[in-house]
């Protein structure tokens, strides 16, 4: 990533709304800083994210406010990574960031994906003045810093990771448009293993060599089935890689079971109805025991009465077009 291009503004803010991300190919264990044991492949959401503003001026500090108060907590998060960045010129500057959710924090969502990628974008219009292609491998590659499922956010539709930063799917059939994200909550308790901890899981794990074959196979086959609008093999892909990500986790030391009963029964409802009716009603799950079912479109009237008949609390979302600059204001040195 170029470092040289550092920003001319003395002070101004930015705002930025960014979603969050489901993902269908998961990330599960790092190498090296920050990056992934295996490609990974994410859906990105509409309803849920993040609005950040990022106000900056020359100086020393940083103010951080969550839902309108001041968070001590997450500041201290927020100092270590930006002290951590590669561009030292940010070390001159005093920062006030304020951030919010649509989303409740304890819904199961994972807000990390949404903050992060809404930050690594406001830091980027500070650093870099045009926002073409580049800028958004820059702010992706601020939102991996800081969590790694971030850097998916930061582009609509679809995006896959491997590396320092992620990339936009550009194949997308059009079955796939529109696709629904229903999130069925089992449990809006927090996290039992944070992500950091989760992914340091992998490095001894018995089936770590295998996992990192298999998650690279699922990679292709399921760009394919994304390109060609194979629906059933996208859900086949898309529930074997769910499974295996708690597989994983149940099979490490410490082992861990993220799924309730409840989580069972509820895939078990699924499977059931998707054989007597035919549709294409898949599930995914995230590192606990929500489920966000994914269908398409064309068939969400039909599946709506199945999911009302589970009597689960449900966020509905939907595949959605990506972050979006809410507004900019800078000062340019020497003015
Ligand atoms: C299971 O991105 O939260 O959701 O890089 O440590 O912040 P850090 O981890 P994080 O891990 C997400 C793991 C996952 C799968 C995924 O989103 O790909």
């Amino acid at each position: 990533m170029s470092m040289n291009s550092v920003s001319k503004y003395s002070f101004g803010k930015v705002t930025w709304k960014c979603p969050s991300n489901i993902a269908l190919i998961k990330y599960w264990g790092k190498r090296g800083h920050q990056l992934p044991l295996n490609p990974s492949l994410s859906i990105t959401l509409k309803n849920a994210y993040t609005v950040t503003e990022l106000a900056w001026e020359k100086g020393e500090g940083l103010d951080f406010y969550f839902d309108g108060a001041l968070n001590e907590a997450f500041k201290e998060k927020i100092k270590k990574y930006l002290d951590s960045l590669p561009y030292s010129f940010l070390k001159e500057y005093k920062f006030k960031i304020s951030s919010k959710n649509t989303f409740p924090h304890s819904a199961g969502i994972a807000s990390s994906a949404s903050s992060m990628g809404a930050l690594g974008l406001c830091l980027a219009s500070l650093i870099k003045n045009e926002m073409d292609e580049d800028f958004y491998k820059l702010a992706s590659n601020l939102a991996r810093l800081g969590s790694g499922s971030a850097c998916r956010s930061v582009y609509g539709n679809m995006a896959s990771w491997s590396d320092e930063f992620a990339i936009p799917i550009k194949n997308i059939h059009e079955n796939f448009k529109g696709m629904k994200n229903s999130i069925l909550i089992v449990d809006r308790g927090v996290k039992e293993v944070s992500s950091r901890a989760g992914h340091a899981l992998m490095e001894n794990h018995p089936y770590r060599e295998r996992r990192i074959q298999r998650a690279n196979e699922n990679y292709k086959n399921l760009n394919e089935a994304i390109a060609s609008g194979d629906f059933e093999t996208f859900g086949a892909i898309v529930e074997q890689e769910a499974l295996e990500l708690h597989a994983l986790m149940m099979t490490s030391s410490p082992s861990f079971i993220l799924m309730k009963p409840k989580t069972l029964s509820l895939i078990e409802n699924i499977k059931t109805f998707r054989q007597e009716s035919g549709l294409n009603l898949y599930f995914t799950l995230d590192a606990g025991p929500n489920i966000h079912l994914l269908y398409p479109d064309s068939q969400k009237d039909k599946i709506s009465s199945f999911i009302k008949e589970q009597e689960v609390e449900v966020l509905e979302d939907e595949m959605g077009c990506g972050p979006e600059l809410i507004s900019f204001e800078g000062e340019t040195y020497g003015n």
